[in-house]
């Protein structure tokens, strides 16, 4: 018996950095959403293993990965195969949400969910349900919000890893003010609208180390995001389209300039709450 977990890609739709704790990590306040598009997990009975396949394995070592050190947290053993579909250091989960897959997948097969999911990552927590939610402290703190409209969406990536804990470093203040208030969206409209009135604080700190996420989000403009901004610590950056059709054919035109780029949608929750 095999089971199969999708690893949504995770979009930080706003992302705003309110403090730092004593600890180092920063106190951030965002609006989290998932697309369809993710990595996927299989997991089998057998000893705890890991193989990694699909378009950016090549990019990732088995040693010390996330899904391992997931399986070992909640006590289990499985084989697991990871297909690597979403570009990997890219401001989308990564790590963590294929991490998230492994405890979601070994929750199927009847093991506990460990306590403190945030000690494999930070995104991790969030990326359990896969469900829109607004993430402060760490990371740790989440409240639900409604489903999101089920809109297009381009994700962008000019093929630069980008390293956390840099991109957090290049901050130029920590000290931000919190989200507004987060409304119930009904559309592309009232999103954008709201968007426009928050930030992603680490785009500009992610601009200096790759000013090339400026060209990425131009491109997005120009091919008729309604909006677009980077997501995480980036280098991944997304955009918001009218249209299934418009997403595809921005897509297409980003790869023109040899960026990895694919239309997808906002997701609808994973895991029942
Ligand atoms: O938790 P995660 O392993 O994803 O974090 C990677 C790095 O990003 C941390 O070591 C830290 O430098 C930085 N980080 C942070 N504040 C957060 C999340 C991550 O400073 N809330």
């Amino acid at each position: 018996m095999s089971i199969t977990e999708t690893a949504p890609a995770k979009l930080n739709l706003a992302l705003h950095v309110t403090g730092r704790r004593d600890d180092g990590y920063h106190l951030l306040d965002s609006l989290v959403a998932f697309t369809v598009l993710g990595d996927r997990v299989r997991l089998e009975p057998g000893p705890l293993a890991l193989r990694i396949d699909g378009p950016f394995a090549a990019d990732l070592s088995t040693d010390g990965n996330l899904c391992l050190r997931a399986a070992r947290l909640a006590g289990a053993d499985a084989a697991i195969t990871l297909t690597k579909s979403l570009p990997v250091a890219s401001g989308i989960g990564g790590g963590s949400a294929d991490a998230a897959a492994v405890l979601r997948g070994l929750a199927r097969m009847g093991h506990a969910l460990p306590a403190r999911p945030e000690r494999l990552g930070s995104d991790v927590p969030v990326c359990l349900s896969s469900a829109p939610a607004r993430m402060q402290g760490a990371g740790e703190i989440l409240t639900p919000l409604p489903p999101l409209p089920g809109l297009s969406v381009v994700l962008a990536n000019p093929g630069i890893a980008l390293s956390t804990p840099q991109v957090f470093a290049a901050l130029d203040r920590r000290d931000n003010p919190g989200l507004p208030a987060i409304p119930c969206f009904t559309g592309l409209a009232d999103l954008a609208t709201w968007l426009a009135g928050t930030r992603n604080d680490l785009e500009p700190a992610a601009l200096t180390l790759a000013p090339v996420i400026g060209q990425v989000l131009d491109g997005l403009r120009t091919t008729g995001a309604a909006f677009a901004r980077m997501s995480g610590s980036g280098a991944t950056c997304f955009g918001l389209y009218a249209t299934a059709d418009t997403a595809r054919i921005a897509a297409n035109a980003l790869k023109q300039h040899g960026w990895w780029a694919v239309a997808t949608e906002l997701a609808p929750p994973l895991m029942p709450r």
